[in-house]
């Protein structure tokens, strides 16, 4: 699937794949999440979140109705860069998880991820897409609020003990985002 199959000038993000490149950032390739590409979805999953999904987590969520999984792979490199699995319904689309493997951070994967499926969700005619993120998830907010999204609400305490035991006790609310699409 090309990245400007789903119409990136509409939404504007054309300019910053272009930016990627300008860096002499790797080139990433996104495409839909095949089994093949499952356990190694769960690795990264795992070494992202204090909970990891196992490989059979993810397949069951794949496969219901309305979800949508996608790898990114860095061009000419063995393996997965990382992976997003988001959701459409009643016209609102919602990024479930989306993960970088840890080797791979800052290349440009978790843009290429997110900005895929945003536009697979416009060209489904979505309204919007939602999220929430930890709101101390700094490299997290900070991707979607590049891409466009825009918090909409707070929700206090969202991810409770196990949040508040890595921000070493302080409570972790969560932000609630969204993206307009076309
Ligand atoms: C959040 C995450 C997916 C970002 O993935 P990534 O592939 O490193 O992101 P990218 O390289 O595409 O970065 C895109 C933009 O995000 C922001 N960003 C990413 N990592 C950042 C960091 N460590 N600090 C600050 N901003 C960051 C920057 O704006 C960056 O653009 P720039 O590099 O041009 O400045 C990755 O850090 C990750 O997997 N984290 C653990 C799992 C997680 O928290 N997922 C989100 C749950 S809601």
């Amino acid at each position: 699937m090309g990245l400007m199959d789903f119409g990136a000038v509409d939404l504007g993000l054309r300019d910053f794949g272009l930016m990627d490149f300008l860096r002499g950032r790797t080139e990433m390739s996104v495409q839909p999440l095949q089994p093949d590409d499952l356990r190694a979805a769960a690795d990264i999953h795992a070494e992202s979140f204090a909970r990891g999904w196992t490989d059979g987590e993810i397949e069951r969520l794949l496969a219901r109705p309305g979800t949508f999984g996608l790898v990114v792979r860095p061009v000419g490199r063995k393996g997965l860069a990382g992976f997003i699995l988001y959701t459409l319904a009643a016209g609102e689309a919602e990024i479930l998880t989306v993960a970088t493997a840890a080797a791979w951070r800052r290349h440009g994967a978790g843009a290429a991820l997110v900005k895929a499926a945003l536009l697979h969700m416009n060209a489904e005619r979505a309204e919007a897409m939602f999220l929430e993120v930890e709101e101390e998830n700094a490299p997290a907010v900070s991707l979607y609020r590049k891409l466009g999204f825009r918090e909409v609400g707070h929700r206090k305490d969202y991810y409770g003990a196990m949040a508040a035991s890595r921000t070493g006790g302080k409570s972790a609310g969560a932000l609630v985002m969204r993206r307009d699409l076309a």
